[in-house]
């Protein structure tokens, strides 16, 4: 496993798959940058964070998953792998809002933009981009937004929590390899942000309604158990929570 370390690039997600496209890449390739100039975030938004102070980086996975119905399995791993490391550092009361947003108590302390390209019907390449806010102590204008340093009242090495996360996602990607993918679902569904909590939400074209959520589906989506009583599952672009 190599580790490529920058000082600044637009974002390390891009830059690992232009590396894989032009030349032979390994399995577990990290890149870390102090600075991204276009971080990348979920649905087209930017990801902002301050230069040397927080986690940057992109971690390429190959040959674990076989097909295209299996793409969520490596969100949940990948999620969980974050989740345990924070636990590990002692970060309070950790939950995955679904898809995988990382949050202690009611903030989000990481994100995770996963873009995987379709080699063959049976080869999929994943670049996991992980951006986990380690030592930033200001977010403004994100009052949603937070970080270890400030939720732990102490500041981190950002090399030792590197090295933590590669393990980590390596040992879950091993689970997704030795189909112990229940074992995954399981902690992933415990750790899911406000199961089983009455909340309000909104949909795509801005109705507001409440519901529960009572899972997610082997596809990624959020299965929200609604006022009749249905069950209706929810795409990434279908559906906000409000919290
Ligand atoms: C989100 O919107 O929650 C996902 C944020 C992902 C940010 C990380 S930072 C490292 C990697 N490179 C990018 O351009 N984005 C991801």
């Amino acid at each position: 496993m190599s580790i490529i370390k920058l000082n600044a690039i637009d974002s390390t997600n891009n830059f690992l798959k232009d590396l894989s496209r032009n030349q032979s890449v390994d399995n577990f390739t990290v890149v870390v940058a102090q600075k991204q100039t276009n971080g990348k975030g979920q649905m087209g938004a930017t990801w902002y964070s301050e230069e040397g102070k927080n986690l940057i980086m992109s971690i390429l996975i190959k040959d674990v998953l076989q097909n295209y119905d299996e793409i969520f399995h490596l969100n949940v791993a990948v999620a969980l792998s974050i989740l345990q490391v924070l636990e590990d550092f002692d970060i309070p009361n950790l939950s995955v809002k679904w898809p995988n947003d990382i949050m202690s108590d009611q903030k989000k302390i990481c994100g995770i933009l996963i873009e995987n390209s379709f080699k063959s019907n049976t080869k999929i390449e994943s670049v996991v981009g992980i951006g986990l806010n380690v030592n930033q102590n200001k977010f403004d204008n994100l009052p949603k937004a937070s970080s270890m340093a400030l939720v732990a009242k102490n500041e981190f090495n950002l090399d030792s929590i590197l090295i933590n996360i590669i393990f980590q996602i390596k040992k879950n990607c091993s689970w997704i390899l030795s189909n112990q993918l229940d074992k995954l679902w399981k902690v992933y569904h415990k750790h899911l942000f406000k199961i089983n909590v009455p909340m309000a939400f909104e949909d795509a074209i801005q109705n507001r309604f409440m519901g529960i959520i009572k899972g997610v589906s082997p596809e990624g989506k959020l299965q929200v158990l609604l006022e009749d009583n249905s069950v209706k599952n929810y795409g990434i672009k279908e559906i906000q929570i409000l919290f």
